[in-house]
């Protein structure tokens, strides 16, 4: 059989044995966070961010629930949250779910990061899903910028005051941070009153932040792992170097334990102890991405996928790398802002 015959096998198999029992991760203020979330960021064209169509996401989400996702990764800039708070809210309604039983993750954009307009972002959250609060809400970037897109000065010290708050008041359950360096966030757990419990960050096999992850570890923070499929997908319709679904490393792993090369990146993202967030809107695939908790990778097999790593960012906003809290390393010929127009 071949490479396409055996991958359709295996879809088959598992869209057959319908529900996924995902497995919960403990967070430094006891509470637990289902251990894959549904990536909901429908990407990015000439006119701005993507929106969901028809409905189209609110379906898919509905769908997920259905098949056992329990975790929502969404954010105030992908204008996905209303439609997942319809689907929870009507999966609430018919008795299929609690509240308690799902996990919605979203993020502070930019342009709200001065204390008190932390406490309003997350108002406008619940209001716009219906919801009574949010399961876990970070700080999108390090990055405070004014309405009109230029810099704020204002420190992420403050923006996290801010989060404090939120969570003071019930609004948040948990809080936490996505795309800050190791210094930020060892600045956050100096600086702060309350830990962070979550970091998101690029985790796939070209970039594996062994670092960041290790580091995040050792203070008891769970990592968020965004965009695992790194290379083995087109990203903004371009193919980028890097491995591919027919990867021999990936195709001879996948076979051994009867998967696909897209699930053994998964099961590489959770036998690292991250949490994956793959994203997508193919009621197929969406089966296929969930399925990755009957098996596990050997140490040698990690370590296989390990050395795919060249530290290669798809999230590399480098028009904002003159800004004095931008995370990354800098680039020679940064682009230019995509949300400034
Ligand atoms: N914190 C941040 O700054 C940040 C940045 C980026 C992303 N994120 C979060 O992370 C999520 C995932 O990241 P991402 O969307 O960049 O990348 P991703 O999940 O690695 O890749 C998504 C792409 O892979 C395709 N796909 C999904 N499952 C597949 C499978 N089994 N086989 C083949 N193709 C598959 C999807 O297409 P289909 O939909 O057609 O299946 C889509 O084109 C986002 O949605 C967002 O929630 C956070």
């Amino acid at each position: 059989m071949g490479l396409s015959g055996a991958v359709l096998l295996v879809l088959c198999q598992q869209a057959m044995s319908s529900f996924v029992d995902v497995p919960k991760i403990k967070m430094l203020d006891g509470r637990e966070m289902p251990g894959i979330g549904l990536g909901t960021y429908l990407g990015f064209d000439q006119s701005g961010v993507i929106k969901s169509k028809d409905k189209q996401l609110r379906d898919v989400v509905l769908k997920a629930i259905d098949i056992g996702y329990r975790h929502f990764d969404t954010a105030s800039i992908y204008d996905t949250e209303a439609e997942i708070g319809e689907a929870i809210r009507t999966k609430i309604s018919e008795g299929v779910v609690k509240r308690e039983d799902v996990f919605i993750t979203t993020k502070l954009w930019n342009t709200q990061h001065k204390r008190e307009e932390v406490t309003t972002a997350i108002k406008e959250v619940l209001n716009k899903t219906g919801l009574d609060y949010v399961d876990l809400f970070l700080i999108h970037w390090p990055i405070g910028l004014n309405a009109d897109y230029s810099y704020s000065d204002v420190d992420y010290m403050e923006t996290w005051r801010g989060m404090e708050d939120v969570q003071r008041l019930g609004l948040a359950k948990s809080i936490g941070l996505s795309n800050f360096n190791r210094e930020q966030l060892q600045r956050v757990l100096n600086e702060g009153s309350v830990k962070p419990v979550a970091l998101q960050i690029e985790v796939h096999p070209q970039i594996i932040q062994k670092d960041l992850i290790s580091f995040a570890k050792s203070e008891g923070i769970v990592v968020l792992g965004y965009s695992p499929f790194g290379s083995l997908v087109m990203r903004y319709g371009i193919r980028f170097p890097g491995p591919r679904m027919d990867d021999p490393v990936l195709v001879t792993i996948a076979q051994k334990y009867g998967k696909t090369p897209a699930q053994v990146v998964l099961r590489w993202v959770v036998d690292r102890n991250v949490v994956p967030l793959p994203k997508t809107v193919n009621p197929k695939r969406l089966v296929e991405n969930i399925n990755i908790f009957d098996f596990k990778l050997t140490p040698e097999e990690i370590e296989k996928i390990n050395q795919f790593n060249s530290n290669t960012r798809y999230t590399l906003p480098s028009f904002w790398q003159t800004h004095p809290y931008y995370p990354f390393e800098k680039v020679p010929n940064p682009i230019s802002d995509p949300f400034r127009g």
